[in-house]
């Protein structure tokens, strides 16, 4: 409601992920213009050996955790691997929805049943420090994937950075994905499908506040609009209504009133530079070690270490 009353009007992103956002969120991760998550692929599999030898030096076992599994499409080339090297470690998933950890949990037990996993359902930190808490010092690697960083405004990357450096030890590693600058047009296309999943995922937040909280938005008003600021390097999201309406959020006895052409505000998709993104870290303590970029320089995925 906080959102629903500022100016402008704003839904945080973190709720397209109920169980049919996640399932949307999925076909998005192989449409032909969401080019993030091939790239991030061919990286993985490009390093995969390289990775082993950067997480486990000494091979004296580590624990790997994921921020934001998902399916964790791209993290079994890892678990593979590892596990064909018999590297000593656990996978720990965390994930903000349920129905997706049991899934994944369910699947690589069936696909990998020698892989240690530990699922973690919750919000990144209250996962991350209910597991901290209940582990022994062994090395900590957390995946930070996908370009998920880009969903943080300035202020939060800086605070999700410090967040971390506080949970974790000297000497642990983060994996961080994230998405280059580029062309803008390639970049608006990645959140503006032809077939319109991209749509459908942002429209999705509105069904999800008609499913949960009883609300009576009626999706036919609303239209999905991103666009792509390359002097900032944000790509925003935005879902207008087309007409002046009100909408009753029955759960809440809430009502919301919107005008013709407004806005809210559901996603940033933050893009960086190499120089960005080492700067950035290297502000908050966090050192860089190596850095991974796909054959076309779209994606990377940068090795940092907790220095304290
Ligand atoms: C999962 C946050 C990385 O920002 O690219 C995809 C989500 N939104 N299409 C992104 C998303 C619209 C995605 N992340």
């Amino acid at each position: 409601m906080r959102g629903l009353r500022s100016s402008p009007k704003r839904l945080s992103s973190k709720y397209f992920y109920d169980d049919e956002g996640s399932r949307i969120f999925k076909k998005i991760m192989h449409l032909p213009e969401y080019y993030l998550t091939r790239c991030e692929t061919e990286i993985f599999e490009q390093e995969k050996e390289t990775w082993l030898r950067l997480f486990d030096p000494q091979q004296t076992g580590f624990e790997l955790i994921e921020l934001g599994a998902g399916d964790g499409l791209k993290t079994k080339i890892l678990l593979k691997h590892f596990l064909q090297q018999k590297a000593r470690f656990t996978y720990v998933p965390i994930d903000i929805s349920a129905g997706v950890l049991t899934e994944l949990a369910d699947n690589l037990h069936n696909e990998l049943p020698q892989l240690s996993v530990k699922p973690t359902e919750g919000d990144y930190f209250t996962a991350l420090q209910r597991q901290l808490s209940s582990t022994d010092a062994i090395r900590r690697v957390v995946l930070f994937l996908g370009s998920n960083i880009g969903n943080f405004s300035e202020s939060e990357t800086i605070w999700f950075f410090q967040r971390l450096k506080d949970l974790l030890l000297n000497g642990d590693l983060l994996l961080l994905g994230f998405d280059l600058q580029k062309h803008p047009s390639v970049i608006l296309a990645a959140y503006n499908d032809a077939q319109g999943v991209t749509r459908e995922f942002n429209l999705n937040l509105l069904r999800r506040l008609n499913r949960e909280l009883q609300a009576d938005f009626d999706l036919s008003q609303f239209d999905h609009y991103p666009l792509y600021d390359p002097s900032t390097g944000e790509a925003r999201s935005y879902l207008v209504s087309r007409i002046q309406q009100t909408v009753r959020l029955d759960t809440l006895g809430e009502t919301v009133q919107l005008e013709a052409g407004e806005c809210i505000h559901t996603e940033i998709s933050r893009k960086y530079t190499l120089v960005q993104m080492r700067s950035l870290a290297q502000s908050v303590g966090l050192q860089p070690l190596a850095w991974f970029t796909d054959s076309k320089d779209y994606f990377t995925d940068m090795l940092l270490e907790i220095r304290k």
